[in-house]
């Protein structure tokens, strides 16, 4: 199906996101490990380094490889822009970004400085790659639809996100004075909130209607959400900074009110599907949305109850109904969109009409999806366990999350594999 307003002409080499979507399953595989390697210690609270090393493994190794992957995919076809050199562009994102997150965990395990260092060298290269190309693209964008809105605003919250994060890398690498644990809220609320809730939403306004056969978002949602949330998140930031706690709290409900209204809104789009039998990558919308919702209400929860918020369990299962459960879920339901739609795109393009093409069911069956998908549950609950009773629930998780991971990335490979051997077997 060709949705109106969208240019497939324009689309990069299939190398150019592809790097991106086959290397981060295998950050999943990563932290598996480190789960497996540290046991239950990493449930002991947020703040340890072995905790630190593994969220960023999850937000940078996996997340924000496949969100700049998919946005230098999307941006040409949605937004009719093209990205200079996508070629080179990729490579100086990827392998930077790639380096960076795996420095920054060692950094985080060890504790050694030029650890730090070098991460920051590497993620600052790889960012700074990242939101110059993209950012160019986007503001030249002919049409300000919802979709470029809510970009606008998530790629705005990603520059507040390094911009921070490389902020209190400076600390640990340098040790420079900074209010560390007021910055940390910051980055994290801005990388969680900003940088992936508004992405998936932009993204959300276009594919939830195509792919699940919904109705279209509300407009006031649409055009409103997203500069919504990210006024609150100034306003909030600004009184955090201003030590104007109570202020910051009713800023916060404003956010937690946001994200709840957007998730609840797409689980109820999703009970209005006009195809009986859903979609292969509905499950993963629907773990998505629920952790999104499920997270949302524990935040206000610990607004309105103020011992909650210092528990460190507490802290924990927002972390992971965040993280594995929200950006994942839906990360990993796209990647199963993306991937084998891009290979029959390119076949396509290349083979048409001397060659027979394999149909995106034959390059990724849908069992493949579903049961994947069964298992990316299982560890996401046995996470969630994990940091209520680590000592039972820690390497079950561990199991299971190693398990899906590479089960995504061998998924992911075969269709790679399928698509080169189409290529090499058709006639010259
Ligand atoms: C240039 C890239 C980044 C760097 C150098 C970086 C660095 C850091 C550092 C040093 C901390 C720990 C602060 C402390 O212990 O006081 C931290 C925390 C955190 N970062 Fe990043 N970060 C980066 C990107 C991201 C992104 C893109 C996200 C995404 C969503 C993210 C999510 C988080 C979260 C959630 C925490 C808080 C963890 C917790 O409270 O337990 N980071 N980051």
């Amino acid at each position: 199906m060709k949705p109106a307003g969208l240019s497939f002409e324009q689309a990069p080499p299939f190398g150019v996101p592809l790097r991106f979507f086959l290397t981060a399953p295998w950050f999943l595989v990563l932290a598996a490990a480190l789960l497996g390697w540290r046991g239950p210690e990493l449930f002991a609270s947020r703040w340890s380094p072995v905790t630190l090393a593994l969220t960023h493994l999850l937000t940078l190794g996996f997340m924000a490889q496949v969100m700049l992957g998919a946005l230098l995919q999307i941006l040409p076809v949605v937004v009719g822009v093209v990205v200079p050199r996508p070629r080179l562009t990729a490579a100086l994102i990827h392998i930077p970004l790639t380096l960076g997150a795996l420095a920054l965990a060692t950094a985080f395990l060890s504790g050694i400085p030029v650890w730090f260092q070098g991460a920051l060298g590497s993620l600052g290269l790889g960012f700074g790659v990242a939101l110059t190309a993209i950012n160019l693209a986007l503001w030249r964008a002919p049409v300000a639809s919802g979709t470029v809105i809510a970009l606008r605003c998530a790629l705005g919250a990603l520059l507040v996100t390094v911009g921070l994060g490389l902020s209190l890398g400076g600390y640990f690498g340098w040790g420079w004075r900074l209010p560390v644990v007021t910055m940390t809220h910051l980055h994290a609320a801005w990388g969680l909130v900003g940088w992936t809730a508004l992405l998936v939403a932009g993204v959300a306004y276009q594919v939830v209607p195509m792919f699940q056969i919904t109705p279209p978002y509300p407009r006031w949602l649409i055009r409103g959400l997203a500069p919504l949330m990210a006024v609150s998140l100034v306003v909030w930031s600004a009184f955090l900074l201003g030590g104007r706690e109570t202020a910051a709290a009713l800023a916060s409900v404003m956010l937690a009110v946001g994200l709840a209204g957007f998730a609840a809104t797409t689980l109820y789009l999703l009970t209005q599907r006009r195809r009986k039998i859903g979609d292969p990558t509905l499950g993963y919308w629907r773990i998505s949305m629920a952790s999104l919702l499920a997270g949302a209400l524990l935040w206000l929860a610990t607004l309105l109850v103020p011992a909650l918020a210092q528990a460190p369990q507490v802290q924990l299962l927002l972390g992971i109904l965040l993280i594995l459960g929200f950006a994942g879920a839906v990360i990993n339901g796209m990647l199963y969109k993306i991937v084998p739609f891009l290979a029959w795109f390119h076949l396509q393009a290349q083979l048409f009409r001397r060659a027979k093409i394999p149909t995106m069911k034959q390059l990724l069956p849908e069992t493949r999806i579903r049961r994947q998908l069964w298992i990316y549950l299982t560890a996401l609950l046995l996470s969630l366990a994990a940091a209520v009773d680590p000592s039972i629930f820690t390497y079950p998780a561990t199991l299971a999350l190693g398990v899906t991971g590479a089960w995504l990335g061998v998924n992911l490979l075969n269709i790679w594999r399928m698509y080169r051997r189409a290529l090499r077997s058709s006639p010259p």
